[in-house]
C-alpha cells in the first residue's frame, strides 16, 4: 500500500485516507489502546502581525499564520483544539490584534489562547482580554490537566511607572538586548492560583502547562527567561507527568528537568538564532539535557511553521510543521527518559558524537 507522508496528507485533504494508509501518530490518535487518553491538537505561535498603515499589515507575517490556520484546519482526525501561543501582534495595537483574530477565527477548532509580551505592553493587556478572556485559566481534557499562565508579567512598579505612552513602555519590553527590558515573571498572584487550582488535581493526571516564555532560564539578554521559574517547577514537581509548551523562542528547543518536559514551538514569523550565538553576551544557558538540532538557516522562510501534538496517555509529541523544511518530531524517548528529536536523537537513532549529551 502506497504510503503518504504528512506534507501529501495535508495537500490532498480527507478524500485520500479512503485510499491510502494513515500516518503512524494519526492511527495511534484514532485506534490507541486508551483511546480516552489519546487526542491532538494543535499548537499555533508568534505571528507579529505588524501594522504598517490604514489596512497594510507586513504581509510575510500575514502569509505564516495563514498557512498555518489552513494546514490545522487540513488535520484528519480534526485537533481537539487549538493553542494560539502569544504575540499575536508586534506592537499590541488593537489594528494588529484584530488582524490576528480575524485570520484566526478560520480555525475550525476552539482556540485557548496564551498572552504574549508583544500583546500585552502597550496597555498592559487590556485590548487583548476585552477580545479573548482571562489571561490565566485551566481546564480538563481527556483525563488530561491543561494550564494557562501569563508569564510575561514584570515587576509591578516598572510597569506602572509614569511612562509618556504605553507605547514607549512596549518598546523597551519588544526587542532583543534592550537593556530596559525587565526581566519576565508569572508573579505571586498566580504563583498562588496555580497552587490552589493544581491542589485539586490527583497527581497521576498528566499535567500540560501553556505559557508565553519559557517556564525556565535560557538566556536572560534576550529574555528567554522567566524570573520565578523555579517557584513555578517546584509547585509542578509533585506531578507524575509535567510538559511545558511554550512560544516566544521561535525556535525547536527540548529540555527535561526532572519530572518536566520543555517543548518550545516555532514562529509563524520569524525563527530567533539558535544557541550557539548566544555566546555572543553572557551566557545563562543551562546545561541542556537534550540538543536540538538546527533546520537549514539558508531559506527565507527557514523553522518558521506550526505544531501539533499528539497527547499518548499523558506522553507529549510534538510534530513540527515546518513549510520549508523537514518536518520534526521530539517525542518522549523511553530508553533515555527524555524527549528527543526522534529522526537524530532518540536512544536507538543516535549516531556516536550525540552519546556525549
Ligand atoms: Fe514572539
Ligand atoms: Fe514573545
Amino acid at each position: 500500500m502506497k504510503k503518504i507522508n504528512r506534507r501529501e496528507l495535508l495537500k490532498n485533504g480527507g478524500a485520500l485516507l479512503a485510499a491510502c494508509s494513515l500516518p503512524i501518530s494519526l492511527v495511534e490518535v484514532a485506534f490507541g489502546k486508551d483511546s480516552g487518553q489519546n487526542f491532538t491538537f494543535a499548537f499555533v505561535s508568534d505571528s507579529h502581525i505588524t501594522h504598517i498603515k490604514g489596512k497594510q499589515f507586513v504581509n510575510n507575517w500575514d502569509r505564516g499564520l495563514i498557512r498555518a490556520v489552513a494546514e490545522t484546519n487540513l488535520m484528519d482526525p480534526k485537533p481537539d483544539f487549538v493553542f494560539y501561543g502569544g504575540d499575536i501582534a508586534q506592537l499590541g495595537k488593537p489594528e494588529e490584534i484584530d488582524h490576528g483574530l480575524e485570520i484566526l477565527s478560520g480555525l475550525s477548532a476552539k482556540t485557548h489562547y496564551v498572552m504574549g509580551e508583544h500583546d500585552y505592553y502597550v496597555d498592559l493587556g487590556d485590548y487583548w482580554r476585552k477580545q479573548l478572556g482571562p489571561d490565566h485559566y485551566s481546564f480538563d481534557h481527556k483525563g488530561v490537566h491543561f494550564v494557562v499562565l501569563n508569564s510575561i508579567l514584570t515587576w509591578e512598579k516598572w510597569m506602572h511607572q509614569k511612562w509618556d505612552t504605553g507605547m514607549d513602555r512596549m518598546k523597551q519590553m519588544a526587542r532583543l538586548d534592550n537593556p530596559n527590558g525587565q526581566p519576565f515573571m508569572v508573579g505571586e498572584t498566580q504563583r498562588k492560583w496555580l497552587k490552589n487550582d493544581l491542589g485539586k488535581v490527583s497527581k497521576d493526571t498528566p499535567v500540560v502547562v501553556m505559557s508565553h516564555s519559557p517556564l525556565q532560564k535560557i538566556f536572560k539578554g534576550w529574555n528567554f527567561w522567566t524570573d520565578d521559574a523555579e517557584q513555578v517547577q517546584a509547585l509542578l514537581k509533585p506531578f507524575k507527568k509535567v510538559t511545558v509548551l511554550y512560544g516566544h523562542v521561535h525556535q525547536i528547543q527540548t529540555n527535561q528537568i526532572g519530572n518536566i518536559s520543555f517543548h518550545a514551538a516555532m514562529a509563524t514569523a520569524w525563527p530567533w538564532p539558535y544557541p550557539s550565538t548566544y555566546s555572543q553576551k553572557e551566557s545563562f544557558l543551562p546545561k541542556l539535557t537534550v540538543e536540538m538540532n538546527r533546520a537549514d538557516p539558508f531559506f527565507e522562510r527557514d523553522a518558521t511553521g506550526w505544531q501539533f501534538i499528539d497527547m499518548s496517555n499523558g506522553d507529549v509529541a510534538v510534530n513540527y510543521q515546518l513549510p520549508n523544511n523537514q518536518n520534526r518530531v521530539v517525542a518522549m524517548d523511553k530508553k533515555s527518559g527524555k524527549p528527543a528529536d526522534t529522526m537524530y536523537q532518540a536512544a536507538d537513532k543516535r549516531i556516536p558524537p550525540q552519546d556525549n549529551y
